[in-house]
């Protein structure tokens, strides 16, 4: 008789492989892996075999870059999601992605399961996890590491006694993971806060000591608050990141030291590499500076919050983000212009912006030539922007005698 199939959230790594038997073992599954493209830069054409070596049923492999850019990451952009003002939130993007497809696939293959291999003091667990909720109900959710509680000598034996290919033995020093909008590394001698993150942490960038002593210059064209062109070439979401990722790395820009509020209660120390989110979000946040009135400029603040919040905790698929990117989409329709951002040694800094929406209109603000600014209107302007602390000083602080309360200050009458 036929077995129930489970859909295994598959990297290829030691957890991932030690649950594909563990799954048939403990739980009576047939295993179907899946393995989603989100530009870790891996080869997924191993990842698949190692799957179907290891004893799944079948192993599906998947390229969702461009989602991934079109659905996910130019709206966290547009939105400014930064969470804590740190973190892109490259990981906390993917999850919600990485589980809509796989209960995609546990429908097309009628699968009663879905398995993933987070553990349970970290936030994918819950990105995962409540994305199969809302999404799909009725499917079980296997979390193995959650449960087994194998130390990873224990994982390693395991494997050995099953045969599965174990590729590193040896102890590894970081956690890491990574797709186009960043890489985060966690563990080994960043668990101390006041340890420097050794040069061995990063891959993606240079150290800024290194990097070259010639700044580079770039453009980003965006329309509607998307990002389209790289120094005036239209190109493609997913090459433009890898692009800005590669220039970035190149100047040492993107490393992020952060330690971090989990949605489970703790902190934790997470060091990021994220070139292109930096310099995009750089680049974005100073065309709106551009483009949107003050007001919508303060608010959008706000929502950005929220809306980096919802990110990470999971909530993607929610009425409130429908809500927010509703706002999101109106907030952006002038965010389009170039920004000019210089990078150098590490920072990536803007330098010159314009828009043909341009709320900066320089016969008013100019301190030369023809100047449309009437200079008599701010006279009575500000006589009634004055109005009320002229009148809170007569009224109590000078009746009442106590003068002029303010901290700091002798009294004066
Ligand atoms: N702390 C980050 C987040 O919660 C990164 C998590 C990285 N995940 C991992 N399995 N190493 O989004």
């Amino acid at each position: 008789m036929a077995r129930d199939v489970v859909i295994l959230a598959y990297s290829g790594g030691l957890d991932t492989s030690v649950m594909v038997r563990w799954l048939q073992e403990k739980y009576n599954y047939d295993v179907i892996t899946f393995t989603a493209d989100l530009g870790q830069g891996e080869d997924l054409e191993a990842i698949r075999q190692k799957a179907l070596r290891t004893g799944a049923k079948d192993a599906v492999v998947m390229d969702a870059k461009n989602l991934f850019v079109d659905y996910f990451i130019w709206p966290a952009l547009m939105a400014g999601a930064v969470y804590e003002n740190r973190y892109p939130l490259a990981t906390a993007l993917g999850r919600p992605l990485i589980a809509k497809l796989m209960v995609d696939l546990a429908r097309e293959r009628g699968a009663k399961a879905v398995a993933h291999g987070c553990t349970g003091k970290g936030n994918d667990q819950v990105r995962f996890d409540v994305t199969f909720q809302t999404l799909a109900p009725d499917l079980q959710i296997i979390a193995p590491v959650r449960d087994w509680k194998m130390t990873r000598d224990q994982a390693i034996e395991y494997a050995e006694k099953h045969g599965i290919p174990v590729e590193v033995k040896r102890e590894k020093l970081f956690s890491i993971d990574q797709n186009l909008f960043g890489r985060s590394i966690e563990a080994g001698p960043l668990e101390d806060p006041w340890v420097e993150p050794p040069e061995e942490a990063f891959a993606w960038t240079v150290s800024p000591l290194k990097a070259s002593d010639e700044p580079e210059y770039i453009t980003i064209d965006f329309e509607q608050g998307r990002p389209v062109a790289l120094n005036g070439q239209a190109m493609d979401g997913v090459a433009l990141i890898q692009t800005l990722n590669r220039l970035g790395g190149k100047h040492g820009v993107g490393r992020i030291d952060h330690i971090e509020n989990r949605l489970v209660g703790i902190k934790s120390r997470e060091v990021y590499e994220a070139p292109a989110a930096v310099i995009l979000h750089e680049a974005h946040r100073d065309l709106e500076t551009l483009t949107l009135s003050k007001q919508a400029q303060r608010f959008k603040t706000f929502v950005s919050q929220e809306y980096a919040d919802l990110i990470y905790n999971g909530l993607w698929f929610s009425a409130f983000h429908q809500d927010l990117a509703a706002f999101v989409a109106s907030n952006q329709r002038y965010v389009t212009g170039s920004v000019r951002v210089k990078l150098y040694k590490g920072t990536a800094t803007v330098v010159g912006r314009k828009s043909e929406y341009s709320l900066y209109h320089r016969s008013l603000a100019t301190y030369e030539g023809k100047d449309l600014f009437d200079h008599e209107a701010a006279k009575g302007f500000i006589r009634l922007w004055g109005l009320q602390t002229q009148t809170q000083a007569q009224l109590q602080w000078l009746k009442s005698g106590r003068g002029f309360e303010l901290p700091g200050l002798t009294r004066s009458q």
